[in-house]
């Protein structure tokens, strides 16, 4: 035996040496995230009711004994615990390792476990967790037997990052105690450490406190809306039920930190303001300014002009509530951080409030960023006298000072507003909203539930890398970790909930733990798999997405060419022309298609003969515009004749957008002069995203594309343009049989949304697909 490990110990050596573990062979263990060194050697340990964990104190008794717990209840047998004796998976520990990191080695006869703290044996348990069968996750006895053996290996291993998160947003959907205790404990799986939960919001206060009883009374309880999309959804009336709704009691706060604690997950508590804030102030609307008119209910949706009513700052009550709720939020919480939120705050009301005004002019504030600065400072103060650090949004860099020695969570964009704070030597966290928020698109959108925005699929999140080339030498050392966000606007269920989270939970997972020279797209994906069997085991169902097929149709030169991408490489895309069912024998695509007629193009991916995502049904329609260029070259302009109709998501890749109401005109070539009787255009109206039809379209002709005449034109009204709603319209104008080779389109947006439009004052905008010419 001392031989045996001896032979392994040098190999692991070795490859320490060499800087690199042996990829063939750690081929064969998959896990998530990646570890820092990985060397498999030969054989098996096998679990059984001979085990017995060797643990040296009553805190590492505790560890162990939740992955005992699992075998108790899946496996049927109870590992044996010894406190301060011996036994064969020993738990030793070790000072020279750092914080949170573990050496594993596990051979036939024994696993011995090094850590200098908890965490560090609690991610040993948790890579011994991911390495046995996925059915130690269910939650009853198996009527099978099962060999609850892990592979011999071992293991050195710590994180990148010492901050790795997952924002819960409780607020918009009531997320119910029981999922939240699951999704922390497969955040524990894959090593993060930190829930950030967003507790209050416009849409729902969800905690208790005791003080302010009406906070939950009142405030967690909106209208039923929940037929609308969400930024579709119309603010309540006074008097209307509020039937829709929820929140947590201390005691399932208590409940929920006691579980993450276990599990080495700490709880981020968000009291969001001075925005963002709707919820609380209908149960006290004495703290919004008194400037505010308006009837202030919980919002079901984003709230238009009602969500620019925000926290008084300039009324003292507002800073005495506010510390008497984190007093309490303290007690419950006993994090080392606390969130204060400070995003979006609109200055519609600070601008006009003369308690606001006054207090700018007490305090010598040269504007309402900085009276916001004021706000979050005094509110940083008082937690911060109590021993706790602070964390904001990205925001807080809006005001000529930060509060001392606050976090910030870099969010718009890629995060860049955080690099303001770094400037200024504050410590940051990125969670880019172009990547790390996970409410947007997962995968090809023809495929996925309605939500927000564009596509942060599960390889955008694993290609992010935090730390970039432009950085100051001194920002990465501020940057404390990474972050994803699970906006909830657009989840009714808690199934939602687990379908946008995973498995791209996983990828953040190797992003915050993960060293980049050690991360590998193909190897993520085996080990991401055998997460996904332990999700399975949990009864969650995750996303498969990432095995859809993205399309892009292009026109050239008068023909089409269809490209087809999926992000796993370890499939195969099979396709067919003739209407068939793809099926594991049909043509392998290995480069695009070319396309000249109608033809209908159906396409999926396959592994092992078994089809792995949905058929993807390419209807290509040929008309004289198809496959024809559009002057100047834009790609989004090329979408309009490549033969494909938008989806009703406007954000699906296929519809050509205008952000402004004016120069919209585009010009398409037909190549020669043809008989042009019809000409159609189809427009998509997203009335809560704000677009809609144009005012007018006038089409116009040409032979020499110098002089044209107008041939054709529509007009449209006002209550036509903003009709609620989201769907497609064809608008076909007669071109009575004239001859060209020109067709210049040209059209007027709708300008500004109206005052009683969910988006008041925004740009409406205008989206077209496809050009029919016949
Ligand atoms: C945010 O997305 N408003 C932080
Ligand atoms: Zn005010």
């Amino acid at each position: 035996m001392i031989k045996y490990i001896f032979i392994l110990l040098t190999g692991f050596l070795a490859s320490i040496v060499t800087g690199c573990d042996n990829t063939n062979l750690t081929r064969s263990i998959s896990m998530v995230p990646r570890p820092a060194q990985m060397m498999p050697g030969s054989g098996n340990h096998l679990f059984s009711d001979q085990t017995v964990f060797a643990v040296e104190n009553e805190e590492q008794a505790e560890i162990a004994r939740g992955l005992i717990t699992l075998f108790t209840r899946t496996a049927g047998f109870t590992p044996k615990l010894n406190v301060g004796g011996e036994g064969n998976v020993r738990l030793l520990t070790d000072p020279s390792l750092k914080s949170e990191a573990y050496s594993l080695e596990v051979s036939p006869p024994e696993i011995v476990i090094k850590a200098s703290d908890n965490k560090g044996f609690f991610y040993a348990l948790q890579t011994i967790r991911q390495l046995l069968p996925p059915s130690i996750e269910r939650e009853s006895l198996l009527d099978k037997k099962l060999e609850w053996s892990i592979p011999v290996v071992i293991i050195q291993d710590e994180p990148r990052f010492g901050y790795r998160a997952l924002l819960l947003d409780a607020s918009r959907f009531f997320i119910p105690k029981e999922n939240v205790l699951r999704i922390i404990d497969c955040m524990s799986m894959l090593k993060l450490n930190t829930l950030h939960f967003h507790l209050t919001d416009d849409n729902g206060w969800r905690v208790e406190i005791k003080k302010y009883p009406r906070l939950t009374e009142v405030g967690a309880w909106r209208v039923d809306h929940q037929d609308l999309p969400f930024p579709a959804r119309r603010n309540p009336k006074k008097g209307e039920p509020t039937p829709v709704g929820g929140f947590y009691t201390q005691e399932d706060i208590r409940e929920m930190v006691a579980y993450a604690a276990e599990r080495q997950v700490e709880i981020v508590p968000e009291i969001d303001m001075p925005a963002h804030s709707n919820a609380a102030l209908t149960a006290y609307p004495r703290l919004a300014c008194p400037t505010v008119k308006d009837y202030i209910g919980v919002l079901p949706g984003l709230g238009g002009r009602n969500s620019e009513i925000i926290y008084c700052a300039g009324n003292d009550s507002v800073f005495n509530f506010l510390q008497n709720v984190m007093d309490e939020i303290m007690e419950l919480f006993p994090s080392r951080y606390i969130h204060i939120g400070g995003d979006e705050a609109q200055k519609t009301h600070w601008k006009k409030c003369p308690l606001c005004q006054a207090r700018m002019k007490k305090e010598n504030l040269a504007n309402e960023e900085d009276l916001q600065g004021y706000f979050m400072k005094r509110i940083s103060d008082y937690v911060r006298s109590k021993g706790r650090e602070v964390i904001g949004w990205d925001e807080l860099t809006n005001s000529s000072f930060l509060p001392e020695e606050s976090i910030i969570l870099g969010w718009q964009g890629f995060g860049q507003a955080a690099l303001k704070a770094a400037e200024k030597g504050h410590r940051f966290i990125m969670t880019p909203a172009r990547i790390m928020y996970l409410i947007r698109y997962q995968g090809p959108q023809w495929f996925e539930p309605l939500t927000y925005f564009g596509n942060n699929t599960l390889k955008d999140v694993y290609d992010y890398e935090p730390v970039q080339k432009d950085w100051k030498p001194e920002y990465a050392s501020l940057l404390m970790g990474v972050q994803a966000c699970m906006w909830t606007e657009f989840c009714n269920k808690p199934e939602d909930v687990d379908y946008l989270l995973f498995p791209r939970l996983a990828a953040l997972a190797e992003v915050a733990w993960t060293q980049p020279d050690k991360k590998d797209w193909a190897l993520f994906l085996k080990g991401m798999d055998r997460y996904n069997e332990h999700l399975a085991e949990k009864g969650i169902v995750y996303a498969r997405s990432m095995y859809n097929i993205q399309h892009k149709v292009t026109p050239e030169n008068g023909v089409l060419q269809v490209k087809l991408e999926c992000i796993r490489p370890d499939v195969e895309i099979r396709y067919t022309v003739d209407g068939s069912e793809p099926t594991a024998s049909s043509s392998l695509y290995t480069d695009s298609l070319t396309v000249t007629a109608t033809q209908t193009i159906k396409s999926a991916t396959f592994a092992q003969g078994e089809q792995m995502g949905q058929t993807l049904v390419l209807p290509i329609v040929w008309n004289k515009a198809t496959g024809k260029p559009i002057l100047g070259n834009k790609p989004n302009e090329k979408l309009m004749t490549n033969g494909l109709r938008g989806s009703l998501k406007y954000t699906d890749f296929e519809w050509c957008c205008w952000e402004k109401s004016d120069h919209i005109s585009f010009t398409i070539d037909l190549l020669q002069k043809e008989k042009l009787n019809a000409f159609t255009i189809g427009c998509i109206t997203n009335y809560g995203m704000a677009v809609h039809k144009p005012k007018s379209i006038r089409i116009a002709v040409s032979d020499d594309n110098e002089t044209y005449r107008e041939v054709a034109g529509l007009n449209f009204t006002f209550r036509d343009i903003f009709r609620e709603g989201t769907f497609i319209e064809d608008f076909s104008m007669d071109m009575k049989g004239t001859e060209a080779r020109y067709v210049r389109v040209t059209a007027e947006g709708a300008g500004e949304c109206p005052a009683d439009h969910v988006r008041p004052g925004q740009e409406a905008r205008v989206y077209f697909d496809e050009i029919m010419i016949e």
